[in-house]
């Protein structure tokens, strides 16, 4: 059997994480009797450079046609200045709306071992074990009007938080599913005491938890939310919600794990599935090869566990990075004061030596 798998470096730091986690997955499906095709396109920055566009035709084409697709990052200042749908991450968004992938899943676990990585008490983060349910190709982020500016000589912009039943329910549905093969909760996340879109979103929570009576359902209003994930994240299964509030949530749990560095997703829906680590090109430590490259390659065992259904090679490059860590093994973001700084290449090669 042999896989296409569409490679996606993007800018800054994308290029160096990327590289790791193709490292990984190579190695990983040695000896599985499956052949995986790597094939690198632009998207992003680099892509308006070469091509006056963030998300060009070629890339469209061959991303419809993989088996799934591994991104790095784009973005960074250079490109902050153009029109909107001319910045690199008007090309990531077009990306996931092509491949209709809603459901972003991202999976927020503490290692033991890093606990001192984080701000928050040793006792509050050993705890953290979530998976955030992030809606990804509708509200704000796409809006039913078109976005924009300034008319008839006033300096104004708006973007409308746009949800339709369908969008609500597929995402809904992925989530009470997670629940289901996890600790059976389900924390829907809105802002219900003042957005229409959220009222309709906890309406159809209600309707659909009848269908799933194993799963307990509680709401939480978002900024409350974003309270709860630093004071008791324990108390956190499966969080589901909006994509903008996913967005902000999510960077929010990353810094339980120790490092933003240090989170996967995979964004799943109409078939072809898109792995990425949830942290930016990070232009302040681009070209130094010193970035955490861990999130970049557990999105590959989402990769593993949900386009190839490699379920045994997922946990094997789960436990590699498990090891690693164990071992000491810290890139310049986990580090404390006087502990050996790993670069991104020989943070891979640790996870490496454990495959
Ligand atoms: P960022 O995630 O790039 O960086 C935030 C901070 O975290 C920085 O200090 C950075 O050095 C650090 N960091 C991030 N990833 C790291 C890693 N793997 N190892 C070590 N440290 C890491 O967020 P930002 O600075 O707000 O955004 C920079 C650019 O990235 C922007 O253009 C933004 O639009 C873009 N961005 C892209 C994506 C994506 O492509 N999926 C995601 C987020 C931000
Ligand atoms: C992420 C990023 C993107 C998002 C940006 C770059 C469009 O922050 O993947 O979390 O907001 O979805
Ligand atoms: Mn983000």
């Amino acid at each position: 059997m042999t896989y296409r798998v569409v490679l996606l470096p993007g800018d800054g730091i994308g290029p160096d994480v990327t590289a790791a986690a193709v490292k990984v997955l190579e190695r990983a499906i040695t000896g599985q009797g499956i052949e995986i095709k790597i094939e690198s396109h632009l998207l992003g920055g680099c892509a308006i450079d070469e091509t006056g566009t963030p998300f060009p035709e070629k890339t469209q084409e061959a991303v419809q046609t993989a088996d799934a697709v591994i991104l790095g990052a784009v973005g960074g200042p250079k490109w902050d200045v153009g029109p909107g749908h001319l910045r690199p991450e008007a090309g990531l968004l077009a990306l996931r709306r092509l491949l209709g992938v809603y459901a972003n899943i991202r999976p927020v676990k503490a290692f033991p071992e890093l606990i001192d990585a984080s701000p928050l008490r040793k006792e509050i983060a050993q705890a953290v074990d979530i998976v955030i349910v992030r809606e990804l190709t509708g509200g704000a982020y796409f809006g039913k009007r078109e976005r924009g500016r300034d008319e008839a000589g006033a300096r104004f912009a708006y973007d409308t938080m746009y949800y339709s039943e369908e969008e609500i329910r597929r995402v809904l549905q992925t989530a009470f599913e997670t629940a289901r093969l996890r600790r059976k909760k389900l924390t829907s996340v809105d802002k219900a005491n003042v957005l229409d879109s959220s009222r309709l979103w906890r309406e159809i929570v209600q309707e659909m938890s009848a269908q799933y009576p194993d799963v307990t359902v509680e709401h939480l209003l978002v900024d409350a939310c974003a309270m709860h994930l630093v004071t008791h994240p324990q108390v956190f299964d499966v969080l589901v919600t909006e994509n903008l509030f996913g967005d902000i949530l999510s960077d929010e749990s990353a810094v339980l794990t120790g490092s933003i560095g240090m989170l996967p997703s995979a964004s799943l829906g109409q078939g072809i599935g898109l792995y990425e680590p949830i942290h930016g090109s990070a232009p302040d430590i681009a070209g130094l090869g010193i970035a955490n490259p861990l999130g970049a390659i557990l999105s590959v065992a989402l990769l593993l566990r949900y386009s190839l259904h490699l379920e045994a090679a997922a946990l094997r490059v789960e436990q590699a990075v498990a090891s690693a860590v164990r071992d000491g093994a810290r890139t310049k973001d986990l580090a404390r004061q006087g502990e050996n700084v790993l670069t991104t290449e020989q943070m891979t090669e640790r996870v490496l030596s454990y495959l």
